[in-house]
């Protein structure tokens, strides 16, 4: 098969979905695709949705209502859905009932099986919905169209068996299978003869990796194996849950040269009694402890965490915990949510719901105190060189280049030379809450 046409794909969701994507991506350009920078210039549409929070599928069912008008100007196009949402029932029955122009809809375990039903669309023009539980799931080699050319994500592990009591992700990426070290090595070899400089190792916890490979294989082991690489000077990796980060991982992240010092623990709550409710397996003491631990190793480690404001029960105390935790870790980044009630998890079904107010009046607390935070946290930067990996160009102002430090912070470069993939020296010279500049130095 191979074709003229241009595809559009929109992501929603968190970095396993866009690998996800870039999977889709290297399927179509295989059979002659080319990227599309508009929807409605696109003779192919996917859309690779997540149910994490309501607003991420609001904004999905917005985006099926603008394909519509596309689709009846131009009757050819196909349009695809996938991700997350598809492996919950009833928002494939939404969409067969009330957006029947969609022709092809898959989930999260059968991506692979994308080529052939694109084929069979094509083939016998009649829409197809295919969503797999997890027991069939085949980790199938797929081509990839990566984001970057140097960067590149590696799933080394599917699913979750966690089930905090808010989360949806048990639910639509099933349970924890691990790859095969083998199988991981080998694609990371790969991607380094491509060029690539930095892998992000993917999981929804990654310190579970090899628990269900019955063999005597752990994630600091394979942290291990992959800093042997040569050539990968890089080592990222998301997300590790705080109750699993061992003192033997503590050791390897440590030790391993490779491996860059920035660790993204979601805390969730500064509250010993919501961290129960959430079924999160540690307390704030444990939590406290390990950054401790991992601070006084790794001197200059960057900690970055997710929060959730506004869980079933939180009282205005419980609140306060939360924000007295963040003035005692002082993380470098955040990503804060509002709680969203999510059908089926056990948190929805819990009692004292917090009014909706509550929460946006904390959550804009909480996000004053993280900019406020961040921005001295980079202000002690200022002086000091940093090692940066060039994404390119600066988005906002394309005369700068933006790249990354070890630590995961962003820097925009004066420099009007191309060093996009380049690691290089930065003197920082002014700072931002979530942004450093600086100079190349020699
Ligand atoms: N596996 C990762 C992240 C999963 S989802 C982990 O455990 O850390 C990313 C973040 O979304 C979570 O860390 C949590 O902060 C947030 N989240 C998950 N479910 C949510 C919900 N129902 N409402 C609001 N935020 C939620
Ligand atoms: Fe969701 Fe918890 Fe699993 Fe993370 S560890 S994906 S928050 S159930
Ligand atoms: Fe969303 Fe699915 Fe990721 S629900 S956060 S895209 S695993």
């Amino acid at each position: 098969m191979s074709t003229e046409g241009r595809y559009f794909i929109r992501t929603y969701g968190c970095q396993m979905n866009e690998h996800d994507s870039e999977k889709l991506a290297g399927v179509l350009k295989d059979i002659g695709y080319k990227p599309a920078d508009e929807l409605a210039k696109a003779d192919v549409i996917i859309l690779n949705t997540c149910c994490v929070r309501e607003n991420a599928e609001l904004k999905v069912f917005g985006k099926l209502g603008e394909i519509k008008q596309i689709k009846k100007e131009n009757p050819g196009l196909i349009v695809g859905i996938c991700g997350c949402m598809m492996q919950q029932e009833e928002v494939v029955n939404k969409i067969k009932q009330r957006y029947n122009f969609v022709d092809i809809v898959f989930g999260t375990h059968n991506i692979h099986r994308f080529p052939e039903l694109l084929q069979e669309i094509k083939a016998e023009n009649q829409s197809l919905v295919e969503v797999w539980d997890d027991s069939r799931e085949v980790i199938g080699d797929m081509p990839t169209n990566r984001e970057e050319d140097h960067k590149a994500k590696v799933n080394i592990i599917h699913g979750c068996d966690n089930y905090c009591t808010y989360c949806i992700v048990p639910y639509v990426r099933g349970s924890e299978r691990s790859r095969s070290q083998e199988d991981i090595i080998k694609e990371i070899k790969k991607l380094v003869a491509d060029g690539v400089k930095e892998v992000m190792l993917l999981g929804q916890n990654v310190n579970s990796y090899g628990k269900d490979l019955g063999q005597d294989l752990d994630f600091a082991d394979l942290l291990t194996a992959v800093n042997k690489i040569k050539g990968l000077p890089r080592i990222r990796f998301m997300t590790s849950h705080p109750r699993d980060f061992s003192d033997k991982l503590i050791e390897a992240v440590t030790n391993l040269e490779n491996v860059c010092e920035h660790f993204h623990l979601p805390i969730q709550s500064g509250s010993d009694k919501l961290l129960k409710k959430m079924n999160r397996g540690y307390t704030k003491e444990e939590y406290l402890d390990l950054v401790t631990k991992l601070k006084a190793k790794n001197p200059k480690a960057a900690i970055s965490t997710d929060l959730i404001v506004g869980f079933p029960g939180e009282t205005e105390e419980d609140f306060a915990e939360t924000m007295e935790l963040y003035k005692q870790v002082r993380f470098d980044r955040a990503f804060t949510f509002i709680y969203s009630k999510r059908t089926g998890t056990p948190a929805a079904k819990m009692e004292e719901q917090v009014p909706e107010e509550k929460k946006k009046e904390r959550h804009q607390r909480l996000l004053d105190l993280q900019s406020k935070i961040g921005l001295e946290e980079n202000k002690k930067l200022k002086g000091e060189i940093v090692e940066v990996l060039v994404d390119g160009p600066s988005k906002k102002d394309p005369n700068k280049l933006s790249g990354r430090t070890r630590t995961d912070k962003i820097v925009i470069i004066e420099s009007d030379q191309d060093l996009t993939g380049e690691i290089i020296n930065v003197k920082i010279n002014k700072a931002q809450s979530w942004t450093l500049f600086g100079k190349i130095v020699n």
